[in-house]
């Protein structure tokens, strides 16, 4: 475990957005599953055995939901099969007792989605059911303006690099830039912050202006550095092929450790497409969930859902929604033959990186526990091993960040690479964290920064609440170069 030196956050904390979390946003996502539950359960028909096993979630959901909001203990997580439950359980016991409004955010947090879990593994009917899937697909077909634009400037993009590359790095390395930060406000869903570029406006003035824009948001921007380590190791690479022999494998793996589905996905996808186009890896590894975790989660299914609509679009944008048709919503446009040629592009390319094992889903269960990524040396070797002969390895969004970090009330302006602790430098791995700001925790920021930040409007004043960071209005992008070895200061 890696025991760091700041206190845990706590649902306990009024001034801490967990104490918001576990009061409003998490009975609503009780009652979310409850509701997509009840939904199912209709539709089982003569299947009287599924029906009632699906009551019996329903009810036990129902009766979390009532102690969450009654501040009940938790309880030991049952035992579902999977090898995880003992850990759990010891962290709970060595924790508690914790009761849900006053116990450490991140691991009361992680439990309710395990412990949710374990109410579908144990039955016969529900045990690969995803109760937060329809809404992971909504709000993809609802993201449908913005993966239109981006489908169509991809299928440009690729056809420009094809006719520049090779000789142009200050281009690439804007590129590169533009294509993380795309994929980095993809986990803000406030899409308007995509910027309209194509390969020459990017080497344009104004091209640049319009990314330095967002990039004032960006409190802290490693890319040059990820850039740097990428680039160094496609040189070599480059150099070992002269000298080897022909054929031997000159394999550069990029690691995704993946956020959440539908719109996230597909910006991850785009950056995967693009590093492998671009040469700045030769395969790309995606890790998501094996359960249905913090709602949005991808999970392997996610995957195949969203190849699933890009090889039908028409159904997919044009029917009507069940919401629709009761809103008694106009018929959604109908795709014009470019989009539709576009969507088709990225399907094709896609599925060939899929079956060319240049793109890789790879779950593990380590994902899904409790706590620190700090851990992974000592929980999961056989991953942390795997992960160190990547390039790099970037992680998404908020949990992971929160994770890499131990969601601790560290300074902000402590390093990252001290926060992160045993996967900083001397671990082996290359760490990239492309995060919006969704919780309280952050590092890595210059002196005085935060407390701009408190000051200004919305960001928590003088209430003791680091408001600002909580609405993915703000980001950090920090890199850690764990190959280096570390330095001692
Ligand atoms: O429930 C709170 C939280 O864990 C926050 O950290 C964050 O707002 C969200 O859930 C998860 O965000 P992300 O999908 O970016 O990890
Ligand atoms: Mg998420």
């Amino acid at each position: 475990m890696h025991d760091a030196e700041a206190a845990s956050y706590s649902t306990g904390e009024r001034t801490s957005f967990a104490w918001e979390t576990a009061r409003e946003r998490w009975p609503v996502i009780l009652t979310q599953a409850i509701d997509d539950v009840y939904r199912s359960v209709q539709e089982c028909g003569d299947d009287k055995e599924k029906e009632t096993e699906g009551r019996v979630i329903v009810e036990k959901l129902a009766r979390l939901k009532y102690d969450v909001q009654h501040d009940r203990p938790l309880e030991p997580i049952a035992d579902d099969g999977e090898s995880d439950v003992a850990a759990y359980n010891a962290e709970l016991a060595q924790l508690g007792p914790l009761s849900w409004l006053k116990a450490p955010w991140l691991f009361a947090e992680c439990y309710l989605f395990r412990r949710m879990s374990t109410y579908f593994k144990l039955s016969t009917h529900w045990s690969r059911y995803d109760p937060f899937a329809r809404q992971k697909i909504r709000t993809f077909r609802s993201s449908r303006p913005a993966v239109l634009e981006l489908a169509a400037r991809y299928g440009e993009l690729m056809q420009q690099m094809d006719a520049h590359k090779a000789d142009d790095f200050a281009a690439e390395e804007t590129l590169f830039a533009e294509m993380c930060e795309i994929c980095l406000w993809g986990n803000a869903t406030d899409l308007s912050l995509l910027t309209n570029l194509t390969y020459e406006d990017i080497q344009k003035l104004q091209g640049a202006e319009a990314r330095r824009k967002a990039e004032a948001n960006i409190l802290v921007n490693d890319l040059p550095t990820a850039y740097n380590i990428l680039t160094k190791a496609r040189d070599a690479a480059a150099q070992r092929a002269k000298t080897q022999t022909p054929g031997s494998s000159v394999e550069r793996r990029v690691d995704i450790v993946l956020d959440n589905a539908g719109f996230e996905l597909y910006v991850d996808l785009i950056l995967a497409g693009y590093l492998l186009r671009a040469g700045l890896a030769t395969v790309v590894v995606l890790h998501p969930k094996n359960i249905p975790w913090f709602v949005s989660d991808v999970l392997p299914s996610d995957f195949a859902a969203l190849l699933n609509a890009l090889a039908n679009p028409k159904p997919f944008y044009e029917t009507p929604s069940e919401e629709e048709e009761l809103q008694g919503k106009p018929a959604p446009a109908p795709l014009t033959d470019a989009e539709r040629s576009d969507l088709a592009f990225l399907f094709s390319e896609w599925t060939q990186m899929y079956a060319n094992g240049q793109v890789v889903m790879r779950p593990n269960i380590f994902w899904t526990q409790p706590g620190s990524f700090g851990r992974l040396p000592k929980n999961a070797p056989a991953l942390f091993d795997d992960l160190k002969t990547s390039e790099l390895v970037i992680f998404k969004g908020d949990l992971n960040y929160r994770k890499l970090t131990s969601d601790l009330d560290w300074d902000a302006t402590t390093p990252f690479e001290e926060a992160i602790g045993p996967l900083g430098p001397g671990s082996g791995i290359n760490v990239l964290a492309l995060r919006t700001c969704k919780a309280d925790v952050v590092v890595g920021l210059p002196a005085g920064k935060d407390e701009e930040l408190r000051q200004a409007e919305g960001g928590g004043g003088d209430s003791g609440a680091r408001k600002w960071a909580w609405n993915g209005k703000w980001a950090v992008v920090s890199c850690s170069q764990g190959k280096e070895a570390a330095t001692s200061s």
